[in-house]
């Protein structure tokens, strides 16, 4: 089975954060067989989305109520693009990577996108998808006239990024951050 990007394979009952067209009309999205390009959709809490996140960071314990409080609060604000990598051959989410676009006054009321949460499952890494993944968004950000698209990550990862079209600017390349202390009332806002 070839990699889609549509929604074909969406039941009813389900719905996508972001409509599915703006993948299928990439040009140069690449294929792999038996696997599905697509937007999250709101059953994916069933299919390994949150366990594969965890593979990320620190994730918590999310109920299936906070995860489709979170999918619809992103879905009415708008701007938040999550895309997925199913295997089709077990119904698993086995990679993802979020494209958030932000709205601007500068640069003639801009938009800029941002990377996010690339993840790819242990057991798939090493066959592409990492590289997939980015190059589906960064495609998707030029395609929504994103004037630029940034990311921050580790420094053993900046050898992928470059890989994919990604470079630290001299003078411009510093990623600064304060952390505050936040419960779990506050991530329900
Ligand atoms: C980083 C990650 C997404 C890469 O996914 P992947 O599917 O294994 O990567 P790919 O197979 O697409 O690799 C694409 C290319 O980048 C290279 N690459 C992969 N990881 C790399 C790294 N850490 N540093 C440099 N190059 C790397 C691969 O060798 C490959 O090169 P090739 O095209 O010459 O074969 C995956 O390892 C992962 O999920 N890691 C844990 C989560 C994480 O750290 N995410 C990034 C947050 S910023």
């Amino acid at each position: 089975m070839n990699t889609s990007s549509n929604s074909d394979f969406a039941k009813d009952d389900e719905l996508e954060l972001f409509n599915s067209s703006l993948l299928t009309r990439l040009p140069n999205l690449p294929k792999e067989n038996g696997l599905l390009v697509r937007p999250l959709r709101s059953t994916d809490y069933d299919k390994g989305f949150i366990q594969l996140l965890g593979q990320l960071t620190d994730v918590g314990n999310i109920t299936k109520d906070q995860f489709l409080n979170r999918f619809f609060k992103m879905k009415i604000a708008g701007g938040y693009y999550v895309v997925i990598v199913e295997d089709l051959n077990g119904g698993e989410v086995v990679g993802s990577a979020t494209l958030v676009v932000e709205q601007k006054f500068i640069h003639n009321c801009a938009l800029k996108g941002r990377l996010e949460d690339v993840v790819v499952n242990s057991k798939y890494r090493g066959r592409h998808l990492g590289k997939l993944l980015v190059s589906t968004i960064s495609q998707l950000s030029r395609s929504l006239q994103c004037y630029k698209l940034s990311l921050d990550c580790r420094d053993r990862l900046i050898g992928f990024y470059e890989s994919l079209g990604f470079q630290r600017e001299v003078g411009n390349a510093n990623s600064l951050n304060i952390r505050f202390e936040t419960t779990p009332e506050h991530s329900r806002l």
